[in-house]
Order: C-alpha cells, then sequence, then structure tokens
C-alpha cells in the first residue's frame, strides 16, 4: 500500500475534559466498538485505568490520577485510529498541552450535569488558538443534567464555539429514550443495560414510523420534532470544511457508560476527522506526503519498566515512513541513531513494529538523548515548531538531601526536566536551581521520582514567584537592559535552553518593571 493510501486512513486524535466528566470511559468505549477489546470492564473495575495500558507509572496507581499520557490505537471500519490520551488533573495541564501538539483533531467531554467546566476550558482555549478540528460529546445523557438548548449556549459562550449539533436528545436523565442522530437523521433508542459489551441497537429511520410513536410517547416525539425545528433554525448546518478549519464544532450527546451514542460519534468521526496535517517547523512546513521521514518527540516516559530503568520516547511521524533498524538524524545533537526495537502501540500492549507511517506514534528506547520537542529526519535539518513551556504555577527552591548521592540528584533532575515533568531555573546570583511546576502535586512526583529511580533525596523550600517571564536579550545591550539585569540580578535566572527569565515576585512587580523598561521585551511562553 502507498504512503498516499496509509496516511488517508490515518486518524490520531486526543480526547479532552475536567477530571470525570467520563474521558476513561469513553476511551475505553471506543476500544470496544473498534473490537480492540471484547469486554468493558464497567469502569469501576477500571480495566484499562489500571492495567499496564494507560498507567505505567506507579505512583499513578497509588493516586489513580491519569499522569501518563499513552497512546491506544485500533482500526476501525479499515481506519488506523490513534488515540492519544491526556491526563485530565490540572497539575499535569503542561503534559496536555504537549499532547495537543501531536493530534490532528480532538473530542471534548462535557459532562451534561455540570456543563463547562475550568479545565476543559483551559484546554479547549488551546486547541482554538491552534484551530484544531472539534468535536463535542455531551455525555452522562441517563443523568438529570441541563436542558440540551442550555448546554449548547454554554458551550458557545464558555468555549467560544460555534456548534452545531449533530445529534440530540430525546429527554434527559429518568425519561432519556434515545437521540436524533442529525448526521444519519435517524433515531436510536437507549436501552440502559449491556454496558460491558455491545448489544443490538433499536434504530428508526423515519420520525413517522407509528412504531417510533408508540415507543417513546406521541408527546417526547411531538417535543422532538418541535426542537428539531427550532435546532434548524438556530443552529447552522454542518460544513465540513469549516469543522476543518476549527471554526465550526459538531456536537453529539450519548452516555459513554451505557454504550450509548458512542458507535454514532465514532462513525462520523471517521468520516469528518482529518487524517494527518502538515506541520511547521522553523525551516518550513513540512507535508505528510514528502517520502522523506521526519518526526518530533512530543513526550518521554520513565520507567514503563519498573525492573529497567527505561525511558520511552513517543514520536509523532510528521512525513514518509519509519523505518526500523535505519539511520535517522538527531537534529539538536546533530548525530545518526538507529532503533532496533521500535514501539508501536495497540489496544492495551506495544510491539516491536517494523514501519510506521504519519500520524502513527512510535516509542523509542531512550537512554537519555531525547528532550521534549527534538526532531527526527531521514537527513534535512528542520526543527518542528510548538512546544513552548508556559510559565510554572508553583516555585520551590530544590535542596540536595543526602551529600553523597549529588550527582544522582543532578542526573535525576535533569533527566525529569527533558520529560518535562517540571521546568528548572538556574539563579543567576548563586546558581541555586528553582523547580516550576504547574501544580503543586509535582513536587510529590518528583521527591518519589528521585528517591525510586534515582536513589536521590531532595527537599523543597518555598520561593515566592507569581510568574516566570522570558526576556529576549538584545544583541547590543542598551543601557537600558543593563540597568534593569543589575536592578533585577536577585530575580534573574537561566531555563535549560539558556534563556533569560525574570522571576517576577509580584504582579505589581512585573507591572512596575514593564513601566519602567518600556524597550524590555518580556514574554510570557518560552517560545518567541
Ligand atoms: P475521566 O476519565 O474523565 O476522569 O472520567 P471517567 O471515565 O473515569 O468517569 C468518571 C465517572 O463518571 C465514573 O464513575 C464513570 O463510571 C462515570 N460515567 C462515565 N460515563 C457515564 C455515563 O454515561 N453515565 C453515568 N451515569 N456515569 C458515567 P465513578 O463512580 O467516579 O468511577 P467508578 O467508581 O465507576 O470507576
Amino acid at each position: 500500500m502507498g504512503l498516499a493510501t496509509e496516511i488517508s486512513k490515518r486518524r490520531t486524535f486526543g480526547i479532552i475534559s475536567h477530571p470525570d466528566a467520563g474521558k476513561t470511559t469513553l476511551t475505553e468505549k471506543l476500544l470496544l466498538f473498534g473490537g480492540a477489546i471484547q469486554e468493558a470492564g464497567a469502569v469501576k473495575s477500571n480495566k484499562i485505568k489500571k492495567g499496564a495500558t494507560s498507567d505505567f507509572m506507579e505512583i499513578e496507581r497509588q493516586r489513580g490520577i491519569s499522569v501518563a499520557t499513552s497512546v491506544l490505537a485500533f482500526i476501525y471500519k479499515d481506519r488506523k485510529i490513534n488515540i492519544l490520551d491526556t491526563p485530565g488533573h490540572k497539575d499535569f495541564a503542561e503534559d496536555t498541552f504537549r499532547t495537543l501538539t501531536a493530534v490532528d483533531s480532538v473530542i471534548v467531554v462535557i459532562d451534561v450535569a455540570k456543563g463547562v467546566e475550568e479545565q476543559t476550558e483551559k484546554l479547549v482555549e488551546v486547541c482554538r488558538m491552534r484551530n484544531i478540528p472539534m468535536i463535542v460529546f455531551i455525555n452522562k445523557l441517563d443523568r438529570e443534567g441541563k436542558d440540551a438548548f442550555d448546554l449548547l449556549d454554554e458551550v458557545e459562550q464558555k468555549l467560544g464555539l460555534r456548534v452545531c449539533p449533530l445529534s440530540y436528545p430525546i429527554g434527559m436523565g429518568q425519561d432519556f429514550q434515545g437521540i436524533y442522530n442529525l448526521w444519519k437523521k435517524d433515531v436510536l433508542l437507549f436501552q440502559d443495560e449491556n454496558k460491558q459489551t455491545i448489544g443490538e441497537q433499536q434504530i428508526f429511520q423515519d420520525l413517522e414510523d407509528p412504531q417510533l410513536e408508540a415507543a417513546i410517547g406521541t408527546h417526547a416525539l411531538e417535543t422532538l420534532q418541535e426542537e428539531l425545528e427550532l435546532l434548524e433554525g438556530v443552529y447552522p448546518p454542518f460544513e465540513a470544511q469549516a469543522y476543518l478549519e476549527g471554526q465550526l464544532q459538531p456536537v453529539f450527546f450519548g452516555s459513554a457508560l451505557n454504550n450509548f451514542g458512542v458507535q454514532e460519534l465514532l462513525d462520523c468521526f471517521i468520516e469528518i476527522a482529518p487524517a494527518p496535517r502538515p506541520k511547521a517547523a522553523e525551516e518550513r512546513t513540512v507535508d505528510p506526503q514528502e517520502e522523506a521521514f521526519s518526526g518530533f518527540v512530543f513526550k518521554i516516559h520513565a520507567n514503563m519498566d519498573p525492573n529497567h530503568r527505561d525511558r520511552l520516547a513517543f514520536v509523532k511521524i510528521v512525513s514518509g515512513t519509519f523505518e526500523r533498524n535505519t539511520p535517522y538524524l538527531h537534529v539538536r545533537h546533530n548525530k545518526k541513531l538507529k532503533f532496533s526495537s521500535p514501539n508501536a502501540f495497540f489496544a492495551e500492549k506495544k510491539q516491536i513494529v517494523d514501519v510506521s507511517y504519519p500520524g502513527d506514534i512510535v516509542g523509542l528506547h531512550d537512554t537519555g538523548n531525547f528532550k521534549i520537542g527534538d526532531t527526527l529526519t531521514a537527513k534535512e535539518s528542520l526543527n518542528f515548531k510548538g512546544i513552548p513551556s508556559f510559565s510554572p504555577e508553583h516555585f520551590r527552591y530544590i535542596n540536595n538531601a543526602d551529600p553523597m548521592k549529588a550527582k544522582q540528584l543532578h542526573k535525576g533532575i535533569d533527566q525529569l526536566m527533558d520529560e518535562g515533568v517540571a521546568q528548572l531555573f538556574t539563579l543567576n546570583l548563586n546558581g541555586r536551581k528553582v523547580i516550576g511546576t504547574v501544580g503543586a502535586l509535582q513536587f510529590e512526583v518528583i521527591q518519589y521520582r528521585l528517591l525510586h529511580e534515582y536513589s536521590a533525596q531532595c527537599t523543597f523550600e518555598n520561593l515566592n514567584v507569581h510568574k516566570a517571564c522570558w526576556i529576549r536579550e538584545p544583541e547590543n545591550p542598551s543601557p537600558e537592559f543593563d540597568e534593569f539585569k543589575r536592578v533585577k540580578q536577585k530575580f534573574l535566572a537561566r531555563d535549560k535552553h539558556d534563556q533569560l527569565v525574570f522571576l517576577a515576585d509580584s504582579a505589581f512587580s512585573l507591572q512596575m518593571t514593564q513601566q519602567k523598561y518600556p524597550e524590555l521585551e518580556i514574554f510570557f511562553t518560552s517560545e518567541f
């Protein structure tokens, strides 16, 4: 099969949601419909969550928080579907942001009762900025929730989306009877048994079918007809191009737990969701159809196998074919590397793969060569854009608690930072190391991992920082820039790429600095 055909078959996407909206359940049910698993361990047993599939780290099992971002792949109707799982916990938001650089589209899961929640807002904003095509799945229709029109309105207002419902519920909660599928123009009736396996579905092709009226009642049918008319008047029709450009977001309703509305979502998804798309590098835009291989590291995962301290670098293939045992250029190191056992990911396991195509994710065993954002190519010197760091929210000094293990500590910190667990800043004044994280939980993760993986012990000490601000250093420093560096030297540091960072201690001090040094170029992400 040619490269073009392989590319056209692939759909690589992420599912994003606020924790508890049902992302794990939906993922599991998609695998079930994809035939990748035979039985969904009704989420209580958390087969996928607790198995080796999406949680590789012990700490995750301990806390039950999806720390890891993993890949689940399956074939559905001749399409190769790659789901990039994203941690829902807000302390790992940065991990999710990075994963979003590797997806070609996303599905946003919203809880019908809770509506749009904080974490959804943040993640959708990132997708909107990148014009990533999004489909919205409103979940838990078997529970009492908000009115469907109110919810659609909330999604538009709070998430800044332009929605286009492709399914619509008949009743809700206790009175939930099914959905009208505007995509296929049929009615699917709700049955709430059969959560583990795929059961028979009751579908009516025609709203006029007397058996439908008998099944749901005259009142429900009339309400549905009225609401569908209203829907048509209020919302725009589906336009594939607008969806692909991130200008229109189809909405589906269902209940992942009850396998309901999931297949409808999947059937539509494989028709409309984009195949792998071109990606911008600093040098040029790379098209997936190009023969020469290129890809980038969006995730590094340590300790996949507790018996070996190995790391796996997750590479999204952007163009060409990736082949086992072929030397590829590690652009940052300007060095050729060969991979004898690249992993591909299938539903519940990983396995060695000979050839992979654009859209696929390969896991490469790494002994410390890779950092997040690294580019691999056949031979061209390319650097893919778009994995910026944002200012962390929490900052602490890290101290060595075991002087005999200073080397281990440094190595551990270095490797954890390469994985993107947190950000490291080194103060200009005294060389002290400061760790910045998105959530307070990461400090515990770091401490735990340093101890278990590197036998190093550390303590943390609070540091009052409001925001890390990246500063562009002028080629010819002006007297103003020199003064800024002198006055603020206590607050200046270098990040891991040796970029100058101003650790502003308060919003006020940041504002004063901006006023006092108007020529200073301040940025709130590391990529400028
Ligand atoms: P997350 O990954 O987004 O955090 O959510 P997850 O799938 O773990 O689901 C969160 C909770 O919501 C789970 O219940 C799950 O069973 C439930 N849930 C998911 N989809 C539906 C649905 O369509 N209807 C209803 N009623 N519930 C749904 P839990 O009690 O928190 O977890 P568990 O004890 O069942 O594992």
